[in-house]
């Protein structure tokens, strides 16, 4: 079996059952990953809630005032966030006919959406073959490959982009980044992750020299 294989099978018998997951509604999967950006997923989860039920459409949220917005997100800190889906959810409205798009080059011009937010909704709710690059992909792919480039220059930006680039399952790129991200925040933990159960053991990097605490490398700015 490939890599993605592998972990996809991984993925299917691990994965938790989170919300977001159960939708390919841009809107949806949008709202999630704005959530979770500076959040984890057990304190976002409430918030992801709350928020589809007050406003289930783009159009809804883009009739909300700041206020109200900003109340509904206290408690989740980086108020910026909800200030600028709301700038984002006013400009799918007059720009983009209150269609919320699913395509990478649409997503990349809106507000508070980078290269990874971008990939996440297009592969998630259209399957487009674009790889998203969290903390955990950093992780998990210095690890496995053994890739001592700091994770926070513009070198390691670029090269583990193209390593997560070139390991995509181009007909199934949802549920392989999904899997990406899952595998890291579960199995290829930051601390005290356990090698034993893990199905790249035999071909881990870090594993076989053991530098599982010493990759992925951060740079001290
Ligand atoms: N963190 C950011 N996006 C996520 C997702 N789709 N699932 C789980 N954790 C995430």
């Amino acid at each position: 079996m490939n890599f993605s294989n592998e972990l996809i099978t991984w993925y299917r018998n691990n994965k938790r059952d989170l919300p977001w997951r159960n939708t390919n509604d841009a809107y949806l999967i949008w709202l999630s990953e704005i959530i979770l950006q500076q959040t984890r997923v057990e304190q976002g989860m409430p918030y992801f809630l709350k928020f589809s039920e007050a406003f289930p459409t783009v159009k809804r949220f883009s009739e909300a005032s700041e206020d109200e917005i900003l109340r509904l997100w206290q408690g989740l800190g980086y108020y910026s966030r909800g200030r600028n889906m709301l700038k984002t959810a006013k400009r799918i409205v007059s720009d983009f006919n209150g269609v919320f798009p699913s395509a990478y080059a649409d997503l990349i011009t809106l507000t508070g959406i980078g290269e990874y937010t971008a990939a996440a909704i297009s592969s998630f709710s259209n399957n487009e073959a674009k790889a998203v690059v969290d903390g955990n992909v950093y992780r998990l792919l210095a690890r496995y490959f053994g890739i001592d480039t700091p994770i926070n220059s513009t070198e390691g930006k670029k090269s583990f982009q193209a390593v997560a680039d070139d390991l995509l399952d181009l007909n199934n790129a949802g549920e392989h980044n999904q899997a990406m991200i899952e595998f890291g925040a579960l199995q290829c933990k930051p601390k005290n992750p356990n090698c034993q159960i893990c199905p790249f053991i035999q071909s881990c990097y870090a594993y076989k020299h053991q530098k599982i605490n010493d990759l992925p490398v951060k740079l001290k700015k």
